[in-house]
């Protein structure tokens, strides 16, 4: 009876979700790799513009070097707080499956995309503010011009909803939600590592010595 509204937008922040020794190390880490990475820059200089990103070349940072794997650790109350949340059933088995390092210099973004798959994604970030680029999140219905308009209040007000980013802040959103990240029209670097959790109700298809969380 009445009005139903149906299909939330889930997205979780959380502010310091890592300590400022470990985000000053991860700092250190990503611009060394950026610098020295040779595989990254490459694929980053035929791909991403003015941008540098681990994705195209190595998502599995955290299989590979310890500071990632001390980040998807790290994460992963967080992940598991966002999950409770939203009233997931809690699952036995949650793995990092992807983990990878992006540096947006001035003037770079990123489109709008969704991370199939993962049911838990989102960027922590790394040495960033609102002047670098924030996040956008976007109407999963895409175009609801219909001629209506509504009040500001209205949950339906807007297609697109902006949150701000800031250092040692996380971000997390199922992989279904459709989100991008602004241009950064600032003069400074924005620094940010993205991830993909998978979640697992039995033992199947996990390897118990994976290096996953
Ligand atoms: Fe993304």
């Amino acid at each position: 009876m009445g009005l139903l509204l149906f299909y939330p937008t889930p997205v979780f922040e959380k502010e310091n979700a890592m300590t400022e020794d470990f985000n000053q190390k991860l700092e250190k880490f990503i611009i060394d790799y950026s610098n020295n990475n040779e595989e990254s820059k490459n694929w980053s200089k035929q791909f991403y513009g003015v941008g540098f990103t681990s994705y195209g070349s190595d998502q599995k940072l955290h299989e590979k070097e310890e500071v990632f794997s001390e980040l998807a650790k790290g994460l992963l109350p967080h992940v598991k707080e966002f999950l409770t949340q939203i009233k997931a059933v809690p699952p036995p088995t949650i793995v990092c499956n992807d983990m990878w390092c992006t540096i947006n210099r001035p003037t770079s973004g990123h489109p709008r995309h969704i991370h199939p798959l993962s049911a838990v994604s989102g960027t922590y970030y790394v040495n960033a503010d609102k002047d670098r680029g924030c996040l956008n999140i976007h109407d999963p219905y895409d175009n609801r011009a219909m001629g209506m308009m509504f009040e500001p209040e209205s949950p339906l007000a807007f297609d697109t909803y902006t949150i701000e980013v800031k250092s040692k802040k996380v971000i997390l959103f199922p992989g279904w939600v459709s989100h991008s990240v602004q241009q950064n029209l600032s003069t400074k670097d924005r620094i940010g590592v993205s991830f993909n959790y998978r979640v697992y109700y039995d033992n199947s298809g996990v390897d118990p010595s994976s290096s996953g969380p």
